[in-house]
């Protein structure tokens, strides 16, 4: 780490390769430089996408083999040389060859960035400056993060929300944990709700609409036969999913409508199974919601991707008419493996909250519910949905289509950018869009809180599995 009062480093603008230009250049140096610091030119500031060493006497195999112990010949040593390539951050006329090049100082960074204000969440590679993002910007139009398993995604998250639970009157936040592992880590703080028992839709509340929405391949027929069946259904009284089955059945009459019965009752029974559709709605968001609470969904009893993907979808649905009509405050939602809910290529069974999600990624800005897309796979997820999440964060990611995909659908990441992301470490992002006025690599600062990693070890799963198989047996015998 380079500190502003011990930072030597000396260099010269070198001409090469049809640089300098108005993007990017080289320069020699002597000194200390770190990979994606920041760097002086003629008053104008670049970063540091790459450093190299060169000796020109150690390319040739058959002189270098000159250079062991006992054949040294040569003081190699001394025509080492560093040299390094930079981009330029709004650079209106290129540098010169030989124009000196300086480390930045924290002052021309800051004022450069404008990152003083706003959530702490790291610090600027290679210099001893916070990185600090406006809410508003880096929230208002949705935000997406981005990274190989294991690079940081959950960390940086929980890292946002140990800050955007220090703001006063913030925004209302909702996290769908999908292997539990904020619950442990937020438990005093965080209202927490078991997905699988305690997220349900009110068969009262489950209309034609949402019926499409859930199972957008259902037909015509179908969907006439549904719209029957409601109407009956809504003048009972006794209300439970069952019966909504039951007046299926019974205004089935035509041949049509009866060879449309099997498949529309295959769906909701796939819908009370899952256990989505019940008597009654699930949490009550619009009580829930209160500014600064986090609301932890945990997700981790839910085995099911269908069961999972109806929820959720539920869940949003009913966040986005809340705010459409403000009846709860401005909520940002963490969509952890947002690739299964909003995916790109759709799978039959798994597409419901697909078109829902991108809705809300392009009206969800003007009503003040933001989303925050993580997913492992980006280019799994929706590219509408992505290309609306005006600020992104990268962690490592080295899958070529990934990569690639990333490349198509943001503009503000250059091909050497996308060619760093594979060599980042844990822990470093690169984070570009409107949360940032300059493209700016973060190494995450550490967590405040002592979060357990609820990741089972092999031997605790193996207890576990005997745990369970013993209850079952119990209750097997219970029974006879
Ligand atoms: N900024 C950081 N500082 C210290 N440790 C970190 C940091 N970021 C991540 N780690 C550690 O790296 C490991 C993986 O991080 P994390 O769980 O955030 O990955 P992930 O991207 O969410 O992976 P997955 O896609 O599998 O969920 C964790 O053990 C975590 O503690
Ligand atoms: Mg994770």
């Amino acid at each position: 780490m380079v500190d502003d009062t011990t930072a030597i480093m000396e260099g010269s603008v070198i001409s090469w390769n049809e640089t300098p230009n108005t993007v990017e250049f080289f320069f020699s140096f002597s000194g200390n430089l770190e990979k994606h610091s920041f760097v002086n030119v003629g008053g104008m500031l670049a970063r540091v996408d790459e450093v190299f060493s060169m000796n020109r006497l150690l390319q040739d195999p058959t002189e270098a083999s000159l250079l062991s112990d006992e054949h040294r010949l040569f003081p190699t040593e001394e025509l080492n040389i560093k040299y390094a390539k930079a981009t330029l951050v709004k650079a209106r006329k290129p540098p010169m060859p030989g124009d000196a090049v300086r480390l930045a100082t924290r002052d021309e960074i800051v004022e450069l960035l404008g990152i003083e204000q706003g959530l702490h969440i790291g610090e600027i590679e290679g210099h001893k400056i916070d990185v600090r993002l406006s809410l508003t910007k880096l929230f208002k139009k949705h935000l997406a993060i981005l990274a190989m398993s294991g690079a940081g995604k959950s960390y940086f998250v929980s890292v946002l929300l140990e800050e955007l639970l220090k703001l006063h009157n913030g925004p209302a936040i909702v996290v769908f944990d999908i292997h539990g592992e904020y619950k442990n880590c937020f438990k005093d703080v965080a209202v927490i709700i078991d997905a699988r028992e305690d997220v349900t839709i009110g068969v009262q509340d489950l209309d034609l609409g949402m019926l499409k929405e859930l199972f957008p391949h259902i037909t015509e027929a179908q969907e006439a036969l549904v719209s029957k069946a409601f109407a009956l259904f809504n003048s009972s009284i006794d209300k439970k999913p069952e019966d909504l089955i039951e007046s299926l059945k019974s205004v089935a009459k035509t041949n049509a409508e009866k060879a449309s019965l099997p498949a529309v009752e295959r769906k909701l029974d796939l819908l009370i199974n899952r256990k989505v559709l019940h008597t009654y709605t699930k949490p009550e968001f619009q009580t829930l919601l209160e500014p600064g609470k986090l609301i932890i969904v945990d997700f981790s009893n839910v085995v099911d991707s269908v069961e999972a993907s109806f929820k959720t979808y539920y869940m949003i649905k009913s966040m986005f008419q809340l705010r459409k009509e403000e009846l709860c405050p401005p909520t940002i939602v963490f969509v952890e493996e947002a690739h299964n809910l909003s995916p790109e290529r759709v799978q039959r069974r798994e597409s419901a909250g697909k078109e829902l999600i991108e809705r809300v990624a392009r009206e969800g800005r003007k009503f003040g519910l933001s989303l925050a897309l993580i997913t492992q796979r980006p280019a799994h997820l929706s590219q509408t949905a992505l290309s609306q999440c005006n600020s992104q964060v990268f962690f490592r990611i080295t899958n070529p289509n990934d990569l690639q995909y990333i490349k198509n659908v943001s503009e503000s990441v250059s091909d050497s950018l996308v060619r760093s992301l594979p060599s980042l470490d844990t822990g470093e992002a690169f984070i570009t869009g409107e949360a940032v006025r300059v493209p700016i690599f973060t190494k995450v600062r550490e967590r405040e809180r002592e979060c357990q990693h609820s990741e089972l070890t092999l031997e605790e799963m193996v207890a576990k599995y005997l745990e369970e198989r013993k209850k079952r047996k119990e209750e097997a015998a219970d029974l006879l």
